[in-house]
């Protein structure tokens, strides 16, 4: 199978694995695990920021981060296609017992004026305006690279209201690659960042939260109260270091690959690419062909390609590591077939 649901899907290589095995543990609770603090310094430096905090996932860094920046009550503005919004199972609210204000946003990025018009004022009516999340690259907008001067822009308005930004920064390291920005330059524009070991870098385990030392210390508790307190986590840790050390400037070929794989798409009659593919996500709408998404993903299957239902007329492609050149070139002789 060649699978291109997503960049989740990938396995740790043998580095990893070996990795894993040969970590050196303590007990993390008591900040004892020489493994991840060594990748909560990387993590940390990489970004630019005080002290990251290795966590379990994607989500439950976001999770931290509205807890440990919001008080019950309060408002957040965010991307109305956002993660944090669709696919968190509505955790700001059940979570960090705060409202969100979703504003739809042009390739994932948010207007700036609109964010402006949407803080609250001063009211004994209205919840206080606390936070702001932006997403960089933007996932339901097929891996968009936000404009660094968008996330400028966004933060100066949080900062001349007091308010804090967020950056939910899964894909990051995607956004670095393709767009030559480095990561400490997108994190600059926000006071926490998350970003995920475990997609394109692929570690088979973690995400990183990161921000001064006294939002850290917090988010620490959090962290605690929402089980995510592990004790020699070292062992998921270090394939984690790997993935930091060695796999960042890989993702360019995740790139090239989804580029290629756009590219003969483009070229199949009734096929349509939506996105502009700058990283390494493909959306493609099937409508005029004989197939609805659903069909189509399972006749692509039956060729021994997987990809993933995405809207009512379209279908998502993903690449990550495990998927070679020639996986897109048989990828795309089985979308040919079935059309
Ligand atoms: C933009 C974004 N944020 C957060 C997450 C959540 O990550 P996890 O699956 O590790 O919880 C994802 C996962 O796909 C994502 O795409």
């Amino acid at each position: 199978m060649i699978d291109l649901r997503s960049d989740t899907v990938t396995k740790p290589t043998e580095v990893m694995r070996k990795a894993a095995y040969e970590a050196e543990v303590g007990d993390d609770v008591y900040e004892e695990d020489p493994t991840v603090n060594r990748l909560e310094d990387k993590a940390a430096e990489l970004l630019g920021k005080e002290k990251a905090l290795f966590v379990t996932s994607g989500t439950q860094g976001n999770q931290i981060a509205a807890l440990t920046h919001c008080r019950p009550g309060e408002e957040v503005i965010l991307e109305a296609s956002s993660h944090i919004y669709i696919y968190e199972v509505g955790g700001f609210s059940t979570l960090a017992n705060v409202q969100v204000r979703p504003i739809p946003g042009m390739n994932g990025a948010m207007d700036p004026v609109e964010v402006k018009n949407s803080i609250r004022s001063e009211n004994i009516h209205y919840p206080t305006t606390s936070l702001i999340c932006i997403e960089n690259t933007h996932n339901l907008a097929g891996g968009a690279v936000l404009p660094l001067s968008n996330m400028q822009a966004i933060n100066q308005i949080a900062k001349e209201n007091n308010l804090q930004v967020h950056l939910d920064g899964a894909r990051l390291f995607n956004a670095q690659v393709a767009s030559g920005i480095s990561v400490k330059e997108y994190a600059k524009n926000a006071d926490s960042v998350q970003f995920c070991l475990s997609k394109g870098l692929g570690a088979p385990v973690g995400s990183i939260i990161a921000g001064t030392e006294e939002f850290i210390n917090r988010a620490r508790k959090w962290r605690k109260m929402l089980g995510g307190g592990l004790r020699q986590v070292g062992i998921i840790a270090a394939p984690g270091l790997i993935a930091l050390e060695e796999n960042i400037d890989r993702l360019a070929e995740d790139h090239v690959h989804a580029k290629l794989l756009a590219d003969g798409l483009a070229n199949i009659d009734g096929i349509k690419v939506e996105n502009k593919v700058e990283t390494n996500i493909i959306i493609i709408n099937v409508k005029e062909t004989k197939h609805t998404p659903e069909s189509f993903v399972d006749a692509l299957k039956y060729k021994g390609v997987l990809a993933g239902v995405f809207g009512l007329d379209t279908i998502r492609f993903v690449t990550h590591y495990d998927v070679t050149s020639e996986d897109i070139d048989k990828a795309l002789v089985a979308v040919q077939e079935i059309v």
